[in-house]
């Protein structure tokens, strides 16, 4: 059987993250690295040299000249570029988050649609094999907690910490969650920007009882990307940065009918915590391999341009996430008015 020709490819915006896009594409055999483009000529000659492809100043260059583009310029540009690229045909990955607003996502989802071309988000996090690889443990869910910590990064200055960082933990539990949300509680507070938090702390409760507590912050002096899952019948531990994961069940003995840990004579027994977490309660390591999940994002963006197929992250979750990222901001939002009086505002 014939094998599909590369896709045609560009990376749009090659900084920070934009650079990584196109190392990885140029590694990607289903994919051919057309060109990059950066409204910095410098920088995309530099990364067009790295990677053997032509260095462009505007991404209106690229008419004609590929069927897909991944989109990782600041927010502010994310619905311009996009708009551009599907009504020019070409198959789009938009970064995180998908746009500014809940409009300018919904029309990008409305035109892509239209043109018959794939959309893809870039929530990385769902392809890091620590989600994955728990995935398949996680049964109703009951309690998140999230916590997802970084020094001030000096980009990404055109949006706040809910936007730019909560975002991802946003889109996961909204994923895993399996329901609506019910009710939100959130509390932002700005520390070095002047338009935008830099803190948040929120709490969701969803209509089928489960709760998220997620704690955003781009003031930390370390980082941290962890989510901790509580099930009925298991816990489920994941570090994102570390890309691992622990899996934390209960052994069939609590579950015999005879069974009563109020009954045990513990006296007898040498080492509790050794009896709690060898008896009572089974821990496993998920043995995660080494893919890096920007590979396996662009590489499953390419397979789903050549099969057809709709992305796993597709524009109804990326708008699904910036929806709840907006309901969380004006409750914020509210809170803050609320308790801050107008000459101490900074927010
Ligand atoms: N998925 C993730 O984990 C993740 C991580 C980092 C950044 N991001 C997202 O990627 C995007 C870029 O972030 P970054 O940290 O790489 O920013 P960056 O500032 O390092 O890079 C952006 C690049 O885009 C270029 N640019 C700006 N406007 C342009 C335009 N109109 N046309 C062409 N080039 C243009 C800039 O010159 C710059 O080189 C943001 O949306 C951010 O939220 C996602």
């Amino acid at each position: 059987m014939a094998s599909n020709p590369p896709v045609k490819v560009a990376v749009i915006g090659v900084g920070h993250l934009g650079k990584n896009h196109a190392r990885v594409l140029r590694e990607l055999p289903s994919a051919e690295l057309v060109a990059v483009v950066d409204s910095r000529e410098k920088v995309a000659r530099e990364i067009a040299e790295r990677f053997h492809c032509e260095a462009l100043t505007d991404y209106r260059q690229l008419k004609g000249k590929v069927d897909a583009a991944t989109v990782v310029v600041p927010t502010r540009h994310h619905y311009e570029v996009a708009k551009w690229l599907f009504e020019n045909n070409i198959h789009a990955l938009v970064e995180k988050p998908m746009a500014y607003t809940i409009d300018e996502c919904q029309k990008l989802i409305e035109l892509a649609k239209k043109q018959k071309r794939i959309l893809q988000v870039g929530h990385i996090e769902r392809f890091n094999p620590a989600l994955k690889s728990i995935r398949n443990a996680m049964k109703t869910v009951a309690f998140i907690e999230a916590d997802r910590l970084s020094p001030y990064p000096f980009r990404s200055t055109d949006v706040g910490v809910v936007m730019d960082v909560m975002i991802h933990d946003l889109d996961i539990v909204l994923s895993i969650a399996d329901s609506e949300v019910e009710d939100i509680q959130a509390v932002c507070t700005p520390v070095l920007s002047k338009r935008f938090e830099d803190i948040a702390s929120v709490r969701l409760t969803f209509k089928n009882g489960a709760v998220a507590n997620i704690t955003a912050s781009r003031i930390s002096d370390k980082s941290v990307r962890k989510m901790r899952i509580f099930c009925a019948d298991s816990y489920l531990n994941l570090d994102f940065a570390a890309k691992q994961a622990w899996i934390y069940k209960k052994t069939p003995k609590l579950d015999q009918a005879d069974f009563h840990v109020e009954n045990l004579d513990v006296s007898n027994i040498d080492n509790l915590m050794q009896f709690v977490f060898n008896d009572l309660i089974r821990v496993e390591q998920v043995v995660i391999g080494e893919e890096e999940p920007l590979k396996e994002e662009l590489r499953h963006f390419i397979s789903c341009i050549q099969k057809g197929e709709r992305p796993e992250v597709s524009g109804e979750e990326g708008l699904a996430a910036i929806r709840l990222a907006h309901d969380i901001l004006r409750i914020a939002r509210e809170h803050y008015e609320k308790h801050v009086p107008p000459e101490h505002r900074k927010w």
